[in-house]
């Protein structure tokens, strides 16, 4: 039997009255499932993964992160928790400006107690597979957009965490190295398990997934298995249709 890893239910997480991110999500993911996060800009994308991950709290409603709530645990605890069991890939690469893409990719083996040693073993062997090997004594302000995505990715790796949650971790790439990355996380699902939620705009990284979520004004509009769909353009037709039969069915609603 296949156990939930992430679940909400009714969550809500309103800035303002006006501003819903997040309107009532009920999801329930399983194990070692792989699934793309489709949206507008706006539309509520980060603020779940941001939820999920315990950075933010809700409004209201639930999450449960493998049955443990994030917003119930103590700060070290979620640190801990977070370190352990969840990879973060943010729009945002938060890399630390006076430190070699090598350092930061060895800082949670590091605060996890690993020898200076086996994390350099580590983080060389991710920089390999990512395609950042060379550039590993960089500072990450004199890498490219994309590589510095990858170490970002690769610090995210170096744990092995049982979940991986990414916000458009190809956005800044080339489509070359966009494909890479989405080959890499398409392994680590088949052969490893992991349960990944990625974030994107792109039909051609969406299409990797396993299932598929359109969100829109903080809701889930679709939630299909993306074998529904033949290619990465078929994809993106259906999303496009998916996105305007909802704007549709809201001005009828209006209308009445
Ligand atoms: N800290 C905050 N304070 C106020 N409003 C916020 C905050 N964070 C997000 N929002 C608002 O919540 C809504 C959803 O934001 P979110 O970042 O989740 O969108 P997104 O789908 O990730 O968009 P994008 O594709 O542009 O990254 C937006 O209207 C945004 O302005
Ligand atoms: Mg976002």
């Amino acid at each position: 039997m296949t156990s939930s890893v992430i679940r909400t239910s009714e969550l809500k997480k309103y800035y303002s009255d006006k501003t819903k991110a997040l309107d009532g999500i009920d999801l329930n993911v399983a194990s070692g499932e792989f699934l793309a996060v489709m949206g507008a800009s706006g539309s509520g994308k980060s603020t779940l993964l941001h939820l999920i991950a315990g950075l933010t709290r809700p409004t209201s409603g639930q999450v449960l992160v493998e049955e443990r709530d994030p917003s119930a645990m103590s700060d070290t605890a979620l640190t801990r928790f977070r370190r352990r069991r969840i990879g973060l890939v943010f729009q945002k690469f938060n890399l630390i400006p006076h430190l070699t893409a090598l350092e930061n990719i060895m800082i949670p083996l590091l605060a996890e107690g690993k020898s200076r040693g086996s994390a350099k073993d580590r983080a060389f062997e991710l920089a390999a597979a990512l395609g950042i090997a060379d550039q590993l004594e960089q500072l990450p302000d004199t890498l490219s957009g994309g590589e510095q995505q990858r170490v970002t990715l690769a610090r995210a790796l170096s744990l092995d965490p049982a979940i991986l949650l990414a916000d458009e971790p190809t956005g800044n790439l080339d489509s070359l190295s966009s494909q890479r990355i989405c080959e890499i996380l398409d392994r680590l699902c088949r052969n490893e398990n992991r349960t990944i939620l990625l974030v994107t705009h792109e039909p051609t990284v969406a299409v990797w997934s396993k299932r598929l979520l359109i969100l829109k004004d903080g809701r889930l509009i679709a939630d299909r298995p993306t074998s529904d769909f033949q290619d990465a353009h078929h994809l993106a037709a259906a999303y496009q249709e998916t996105v305007e039969e909802e704007l549709r069915s809201a001005e009828k609603e209006r209308a009445e």
